[in-house]
Order: C-alpha cells, then structure tokens, then sequence
C-alpha cells in the first residue's frame, strides 16, 4: 500500500451467494464486531444483482458501498436476462466487477467485451474492478507479463486519463482463485507493479501513481497483512473469506493498520 497517494480499497466479491436474508444477517453480524471505523481504508462488497437494493439499506449504517459483479454493455433493448449500466448506477452501485476470470471462463467474456463493459461503467458514472489475471498453464510458460499487460491495454482502450483515475484494477491470478493457493507477497507484488508500469506506459506517472491495484484470489485474515504490504497492492478482491464477517473484518483491520 502507499496512502499517500492512493485509496486503499477492500472489496468482497459474493459471486453467487447468499439470499437477501443472509446479506440482512451478514450485515447485523458486521454491526455487533466491527467498533473501530476504519480510517485508511475504503470498503465494497459485491452483491448478486438481485440483492443490491437489500444490500444498499443493510449496509448504509456500515457505510461499506455495494457493487455489482457485472454489467451489459448496451444501454437497453432487447438483451433478456442482462442489466445495463445505468439501471446500477439508479440503484446507488459505485462499483461493478468487470471481466472476472470466472465470467471469461463460464460465460464468454472477451478482452473486447470487457473493454465495452469498461466504457459503460465509466459513462454510467461509476467505477469499473476491472480483473486481469493468468492461468497456471500461461503462468508456467513464462507469459504472465505481457498477457497481463496485454489484459490491461485492451481493457483501457479508448478510455481518457481523465477516467482512467476512476478505475480500479484487480490482479487476480485464476489458479489461485478459490484454491487456497495464494500467490506470494513477491509475485503478486511483483505482477501489481508491471500493471502500474503499463499504466504508466499509457497515462504517465501521475495517474500510475493514483490508481489503485488490487490483489485476488485466496487472500484470507492470515495472509492479508504481507500481501498488503507490498508497494503496489492497495487492496484485495476477496471472494470466500469475504462471506463470513469475522474473516472479512479481520482483512479490513489489516489494511487499516498504521503505515509509517
Ligand atoms: P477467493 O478469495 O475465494 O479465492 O476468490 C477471489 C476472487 O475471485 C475475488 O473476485
């Protein structure tokens, strides 16, 4: 993390879970154990798009924001079963997931559609999340770098440093999603500060230096702390630890933490 120049931001991502009723129990849960605000750090969590107005009134007195996990491109017309950008941004959503490894993998998603996905988030007046990662196979080619990089530049196309300012990018290396198996502090800090590099390469140093990177993909209460630790990670994209309040907590407490 640098707080000096940018936000820290924890972000749950449910992905497919809990009902309304449980999202009113997590968020009563939260109430009794959270007592200390955090101070350095911003917090999300993402919500089936089902549950985000049930989302938005539970979580208002926590003041954590409500994302969405993903969005259409299109404005309206005729797309059965999709969500457009402006129906979220109508419900209050600051966030929306776009392009999880999960969505690219289950469900299509290109780096084009991704980068539409990108262009209406922003033009909605929101913040895309936008998730980048790479696959134990490309992992072990030695290709991580410049996929990555590549994952980054398609996803910006076309957008301003101006908007560029409102984005958050999540490195989420896909083995390591849901597996247990955590990327190390090095690589995954390692992978944070080639994606501010290629920012940097497109936008210049000063909006490298304010854009916040985070990380993904088993990131947990016992390894947030030196995962956080890490320059240029400014803050997790948690899945399983982020259902269970006691867990979620304990990895916001960690970014909270005094920096010298
Ligand atoms: P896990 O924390 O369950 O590995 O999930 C990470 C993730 O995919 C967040 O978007």
């Amino acid at each position: 993390m640098n707080r000096r120049y940018r936000h820290t931001i924890i972000a749950g991502n449910w992905k497919m879970n809990k009902t309304a009723k449980e999202t009113k129990e997590f968020a009563e849960e939260m109430k009794k154990l959270w007592t200390v605000r955090p101070k350095w750090c911003d917090t999300v969590i993402c919500v089936p798009a089902c549950n985000i107005s049930t989302a938005t009134k539970a979580f208002k007195e926590l003041r954590i924001a409500v994302g969405a996990e993903n969005v259409y491109f299109e404005p309206n017309g005729a797309f059965t079963g999709e969500i457009a950008a402006d129906m979220l941004s109508d419900l209050n959503v600051k966030y929306v997931i776009v392009g999880h490894s999960e969505r690219r993998q289950y469900f299509g998603e290109t780096d084009q559609t991704v980068n539409k996905k990108v262009h209406a988030v922003l033009n909605a007046g929101m913040s895309p999340i936008i998730c980048v990662g790479e696959s134990l196979e490309e992992r072990e080619k030695g290709i991580t770098d410049e996929l990555i990089a590549l994952q980054v530049k398609s996803a910006l196309s076309g957008v301003s440093a101006e908007q560029v300012r409102r984005c958050v990018i999540a490195y989420e290396p896909v083995w390591a999603i849901g597996t247990g198996r955590t990327a190390t502090a090095e690589q995954a800090g390692e992978v944070c500060k080639n994606i501010r590099s290629t920012i940097r390469t497109l936008y210049g140093a000063r909006v490298s230096r304010s854009i916040t990177i985070q990380y993904g993909g088993s990131m947990n209460e016992k390894n947030a702390k030196e995962l956080l630790a890490q320059p240029d990670i400014d803050g997790g994209l948690i899945g399983g630890a982020a259902l269970v309040p006691e867990k979620f907590l304990a990895i916001i407490n960690a970014a909270n933490q005094d920096q010298e």
